[in-house]
């Protein structure tokens, strides 16, 4: 076993050497642009996005007219919700009745900006603050809906706590309005089954690195029909992508997605089983040999391959110090300044000590049970040495509340 075990696959995911093999013929062999229409260069490289782009389709549940490729799930955000806001506003730039937009304030930053940045140019935002549990409902999307609302944004999974939206039902509700349904699936299709019809989804955003693809290459679903989507294109230029996205197209990039696309199809059934064992079996160990923890988020509706889990009476930092041969991520962001709690653990009512002292750890393809047991020992001893020396700690075992101390001013 090679230190540091890699526990960190929601951030990102090595490249499956299958996608590595798919894509290395179009570095040098078949280097076309896609755009040539006149030579055999460009109608081989032509030929091989078509591909891929079936390939996406295919993992979709969608046509693979539907597809637009894209620099990553960043981008795709920006073209659906930007796109959308534009093209579907109910008044010009410069009015303050532009229209109104749902979405969540614990979404990726890839998606909140945009809807902040639309919010500074005369859109009306509702963010909904989602169930203590992680969770958004339709229910509570159906609450927040308003004559004027044009688009809802809900993730399907949360980047930092796996949760699981109710995107079925918020996808029925959007279409019985007439409002337009967007969802950031980073982190869920490639691993979990996705049906854009039956899901009622009429844009989706997806990542190539997240799934055992390249970085920097995604893709966002546009839906064709019931309804035609039609979006504001963001970037003007050679008008590849149907218009949605100029600019010639990253075709190993491309080619990678694809092939990322089809095994994830073969195998996330399989992948998603093993990884469900290993995350029960690091959750039933450290709830059963550490006490004051918490798993955050909804305890079944979850990625099964995540866990986000905080530790009482031990420091953040500590803690990522103690633990540096597992790589994974901590509760904390570093801004420029500071050490900012996770505003999405914040966001579900966990305080600022418990989160920073959270650890969100992630399980791949490739991660075998001799890591996970590693990483569980070493994460629960770590945490146990960091409390021998918390004298908070030792009052909390002698039965002291401490939230009830008065502590002395200095
Ligand atoms: C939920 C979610 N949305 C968007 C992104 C951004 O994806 P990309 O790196 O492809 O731009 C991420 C990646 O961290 C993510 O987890």
């Amino acid at each position: 076993m090679q230190l540091p075990v890699y526990m960190d696959h929601a951030a990102t995911t090595p490249c499956d050497p299958r996608v590595v093999e798919a894509m290395l013929p179009y570095f040098t062999e078949h280097f076309g642009n896609p755009g040539s229409r006149n030579h055999a260069f460009g109608w081989k490289a032509e030929e091989a996005v078509d591909t891929a782009r079936q390939q996406v389709a295919d993992l979709l549940g969608a046509d693979r007219k539907e597809i637009v490729f894209t620099s990553g799930a960043t981008e795709s955000n920006n073209i659906a919700i930007k796109g959308a806001a534009y093209m579907y506003a109910n008044a010009p730039a410069g009015s303050t009745k532009r229209g109104h937009i749902i979405s969540s304030p614990i979404e990726h930053k890839a998606v909140l900006d945009p809807v902040k940045r639309l919010e500074k140019e005369g859109f009306d935002v509702t963010l909904i603050d989602p169930r203590q549990d992680g969770i958004t409902t339709a229910e509570m999307v159906k609450d927040a809906m308003r004559d004027d609302t044009i688009l809802v944004s809900i993730m399907w999974a949360n980047n930092e706590i796996g949760t699981i939206n109710e995107i079925p039902e918020i996808g029925k509700l959007c279409h019985e309005r007439g409002v337009l349904f967007h969802t950031d699936a980073t982190q869920w299709a490639g691993k979990m089954p996705v049906d854009v019809i039956a899901d009622g989804v009429d844009l989706l955003s997806m990542s190539g690195h997240k799934i055992y693809g390249p970085k920097g290459v995604g893709a966002l679903y546009v839906r064709r029909r019931k309804p035609r989507v039609r979006l504001h294109a963001l970037t003007d230029g050679g008008g590849q992508e149907r218009n949605f996205r100029s600019g010639t197209l990253n075709v190993t990039g491309i080619v990678g997605l694809g092939k990322a696309c089809e095994i994830a199809k073969a195998e996330m059934d399989a992948d998603r089983e093993r990884l469900l064992a290993l995350r029960q079996k690091l959750e039933a160990r450290v709830t059963k040999e550490l006490d004051v923890v918490q798993i955050n988020g909804h305890a079944e509706k979850r990625l099964p391959h995540l866990t986000n889990i905080s530790f009482g009476f031990v420091e953040g930092e500590g803690l990522m110090m103690a633990c540096k041969d597992v790589a994974m991520s901590s509760g904390s962001a570093c801004t420029s300044a500071s050490l900012e709690p996770s505003y999405v653990l914040k966001g579900l009512g966990v305080g600022d000590e418990l989160a920073h002292s959270s650890l969100r750890l992630s399980f791949g393809r490739w991660t075998t049970e001799e890591e996970v047991d590693f990483a569980t020992d070493y994460i629960i001893n770590g945490v146990k040495k960091l409390r021998e020396l918390s004298p908070l700690y030792d009052m909390h075992n002698e039965g002291i509340d401490i939230t009830k101390i008065e502590w002395a001013a200095h």
